[in-house]
């Protein structure tokens, strides 16, 4: 009988410490799969801490139907400062992910727009397809781009750090530029392209220098906003989305590029790391706000007439 019970508590410890381990591993669990029990379905069903990916109800992306958007007057435009920064590109296993020094001379801030506050931006993520017509997480009347690039900020006003303002209200700020193979290139984008081949598998990081952010940014001043989550686990929902209203041309070879990422390290059998996208979410009654003035159009009401996408199929 004390045998029994030596081994049982012997048992308990080591479930204690399995419990551990995957605890810390879980940054690294998850996958876009659709088919996997790793995959964005389950994403809020095995981890307490994410399950606001299965609950919640203003998840992102989403759908942006056209002729629901709502013009609102009171959009100003939005900015982004125009300096360069240091920052380091990393292969994480699930997107590329580039991370702005923090020691950079001047930080890059993002204002205006639906924002009632400066944030600072800390991350960028970029998404693609296999094809050319996928990619992007979020679709324009049920159509996708050939990626999305995510441009992440901060709140600085109100918060001390990412972390903070990651789990706040108002806490974070993105800009989703929509990916489309189209002359002429952006060439800040091809420069980085340059990058891709030196974080081909999962764990390399590449340092970036002198990166201008504003100019990856389309020449339109015209944008879509919504409140909604991160893309990815914990999927928070403290987000204002931001996405201008013309996509962002990249050249052929740079989305070739792209798809010659793993995500695995270098010593695996490895998937590529395409159609790395979370699929869309509900609108659940939100609404998508425009500075798109379609009443002021000489050729008719309709909004279709009045925008600027013209998606990959
Ligand atoms: C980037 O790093 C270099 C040194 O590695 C430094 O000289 C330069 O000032 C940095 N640039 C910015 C914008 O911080
Ligand atoms: C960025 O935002 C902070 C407030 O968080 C502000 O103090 C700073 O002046 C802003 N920088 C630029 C370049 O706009
Ligand atoms: C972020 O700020 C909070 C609140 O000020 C603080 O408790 C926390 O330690 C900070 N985290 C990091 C990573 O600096
Ligand atoms: C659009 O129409 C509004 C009035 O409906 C007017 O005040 C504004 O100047 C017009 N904008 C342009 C660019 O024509």
């Amino acid at each position: 009988m004390a045998t029994l019970s030596i081994l049982w508590v012997i048992g308990a410890y080591v479930l204690t410490f399995s419990k551990l381990a995957d605890c810390a591993t879980w940054a690294e669990w998850w996958t876009y799969d659709r088919t996997s029990l790793s995959g964005p379905e389950n994403w809020g069903k095995v981890n307490a801490e994410w399950s606001i990916c299965l609950k919640g109800n203003k998840q992102s992306p989403i759908n942006i139907r056209t002729k629901d958007l709502l013009y609102d007057p009171n959009l100003r435009r939005f900015h982004v400062s125009r300096h360069r920064v240091n920052a380091s590109m990393q292969n994480n296993g699930h997107f590329v992910h580039i991370t702005i020094d923090s020691s950079s001379k001047h930080l890059v801030n993002i204002s205006g727009g639906p924002l009632q506050y400066h944030y600072h931006v800390s991350d960028i993520v970029i998404h693609f397809g296999e094809t050319n017509s996928e990619g992007s997480e979020h679709s324009i009347d049920g159509r996708f781009h050939s990626g999305e690039i995510q441009i992440i900020g901060w709140n600085s006003d109100i918060y001390s750090n990412a972390t903070e303002a990651l789990g706040s209200s108002n806490g974070l700020a993105v800009i989703a530029l929509l990916m489309k193979v189209a002359e002429p290139i952006n060439i800040e984008f091809d420069v980085i392209s340059n990058f891709f081949s030196r974080v081909k598998y999962k764990g390399q990081k590449e340092h970036i220098r002198g990166l201008s952010i504003a100019e990856l940014l389309p020449a339109s001043s015209e944008f879509m906003t919504y409140e909604g989550s991160l893309t990815y686990p914990g999927c928070q929902e403290t987000v204002t989305w931001i996405i201008p209203n013309q996509p962002f041309h990249v050249s052929q070879k740079d989305l070739d590029f792209l798809r010659e990422l793993k995500i695995g390290t270098s010593d695996k059998v490895i998937q590529p790391m395409v159609n790395n996208i979370r699929p869309v979410n509900p609108l659940n009654h939100r609404t998508v706000r425009t500075n798109i003035n379609f009443r002021n159009v000489s050729s008719g009401c309709t909004m279709e007439a009045t925008t600027f996408y013209e998606v990959n199929f």
